[in-house]
């Protein structure tokens, strides 16, 4: 499985607010990343005014989307297996089933699904969801139905997506989409093309709707959003044409931070993903600045040897990381700060990875994700370089590390002992149905007793135990936020 954001999201279905007069029935579930799961609301949403309501229930379905991933090869089989499972149910249950893929896997391999292996319908690709109405009506008359054309201009702004499954507490907002750093291991720059942002203004009223909704915690998404910049439309990187006036009244990340902090002072902000080589020193000064704005930030460095990075197309050396987390402790000194990390990178040696563990150790990373490198075909690295490291050495390196890691979370997550977090409820543990689960603005998970308290409310919790990654507290009062 993906671990990119919550496992147990993993390959969840949809499932949206009925409209009467829809009288067709679609399954949608979703794989990857966080970005993939905000699109599946903005294309069921799309697919509701198509006379389309969400089901959990396979079996009855008349139209299946499944939104891929193509990060690592292990995602893109995940999915295949679904696509076989639904395939079966076609076959066996229910004929007029359709089937489309969306996301990476379908930009990925485009006509693939349909001419070769015959197991799909319909092929739409991340910037193509707006044609879904014309490409549902292809495949109605019989025809399969194919639109993987990458854009300049889309970002989805003007679609409000519908978020009814969720736990009306948080709420993801897509603020850029694709991503021109090509990474040379990375596949998203092929599958979901040059970075655009998206228009503040349609940011900030989605914002603020998500507030009068009743939700408190939102989070601005994008591959790499610290390079957000909105000049009036267009690519990033086409800014230097843009005329001067353009060029004055732009809005970078740190501005469209603050905007979205004064729009709802009491909304809690969060953002992913932050590329070190783009993230700015404004950036965490106006984090330090309002209160809103949690102090969490997932900076994934990949490895910690120069040479890799470099070899990774990785635009800062280990010295340049260490300066970034410097300041970013000394400007908000209790700042939760995550990882990503690719071990067995073609031609890592054992002294890249010694280099690798070294920076964990400075760091201390509160949590993160860690990945065995995986080729992928039409990246750089894999066209360029052969993957040399044996599959156990990446293995018995990728155990080192998720070791070390949880080493370091249970230090980080020991330093709340008997101190007092804040906690927005979101829902109940899963492990008592008598304690609520929810998040400090660290992003570290707490459970507590539910007392009279209730989801969607922040409480101020005194932290007694924790486990390595999760506090344990009491709750000794609502916050001054609510
Ligand atoms: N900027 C993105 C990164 C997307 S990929 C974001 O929003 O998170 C997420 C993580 O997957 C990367 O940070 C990297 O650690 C890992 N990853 C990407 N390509 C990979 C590959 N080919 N093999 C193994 N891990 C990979
Ligand atoms: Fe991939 Fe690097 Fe962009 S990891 S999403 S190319 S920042």
């Amino acid at each position: 499985m993906e671990k990119i954001i919550d496992e147990n999201k993993q390959g969840e279905s949809l499932v949206l607010e009925q409209k009467e007069s829809n009288k067709r029935k679609l399954f949608i579930e979703s794989y990857g990343c966080a970005m993939n799961f905000s699109d599946s609301e903005i294309v069921a949403s799309i697919m509701s005014e198509q006379g389309f309501n969400t089901t959990k229930n396979l079996e009855e379905a008349d139209l299946v989307l499944v939104n891929t991933c193509s990060i690592r090869d292990k995602a893109e089989q995940t999915v295949r297996k679904r696509l076989e499972k639904y395939n079966a149910v076609k076959r066996d249950i229910n004929p007029k089933m359709k089937v489309g893929v969306l996301g990476c896997m379908a930009e990925r391999l485009k006509t693939k699904f349909l001419e070769e292996e015959k197991i799909v319908d319909l092929v739409v690709g991340p910037d193509a969801y707006k044609d879904l109405p014309n490409l549902l009506a292809e495949v109605d008359e019989g025809r399969d139905a194919i639109n993987v054309i990458l854009s300049k201009e889309e970002t989805y702004g003007d679609i409000s997506p519908v978020r009814l499954n969720t736990n009306g507490v948080t709420a993801l907002v897509s603020i850029t989409r694709g991503c021109d750093n090509m990474c040379t291991f990375c596949v998203v720059p092929f599958t979901r093309g040059r970075e655009r942002s998206r228009d503040p203004q349609s940011i900030l009223e989605e914002v603020n709707d998500l507030w009068n909704k009743g939700y408190k915690e939102i989070t601005l998404l994008g591959q790499n959003v610290d390079s957000f910049l909105w000049y009036g439309g267009g690519l990033k990187k086409d800014f230097e044409k843009a005329s001067d006036m353009q060029k004055a009244t732009a809005v970078n990340f740190s501005k469209l931070l603050e905007l979205c902090a004064k729009a709802q002072p009491k909304m809690r902000i969060r953002f992913s993903t932050s590329n070190p080589q783009d993230l700015t020193l404004d950036v965490v000064q106006t984090m330090a600045k309002f209160q809103n704005i949690c102090n969490h930030i997932h900076l994934p460095v990949q490895s910690g040897s120069n040479r890799i990075l470099k070899e990774m197309n990785r635009l800062h050396t280990r010295e340049e990381y260490f300066e970034l987390i410097d300041n970013i402790r000394k400007i908000i000194p209790n700042c939760s700060i995550s990882q990503d990390m690719i071990v067995g990178f073609p031609t890592e040696t054992e002294a890249d990875f010694q280099d690798t563990v070294s920076l964990m150790e400075y760091v201390k990373y509160n949590f993160g994700y860690m990945f065995t490198y995986s080729e992928r075909p039409g990246t750089m690295a894999g066209r360029n370089m052969e993957d040399d490291v044996p599959e156990e050495t990446k293995k018995r390196r990728l155990q080192d590390i998720v070791d070390l890691q949880r080493i370091h979370s249970e230090i980080r997550t020991k330093e709340h002992l008997n101190t007092v977090v804040e906690v927005l409820i979101e829902k109940e543990s899963k492990k008592s149905n008598t304690q609520w689960s929810g998040s400090t603005p660290q992003n570290i998970v707490c459970v507590f007793p539910k007392d009279d308290y209730k989801i969607g409310e922040f409480v101020n919790v005194k932290v007694t135990d924790c486990t390595s990654a999760t506090l344990i507290g009491e709750a000794i009062g609502l916050s001054e936020n609510n």
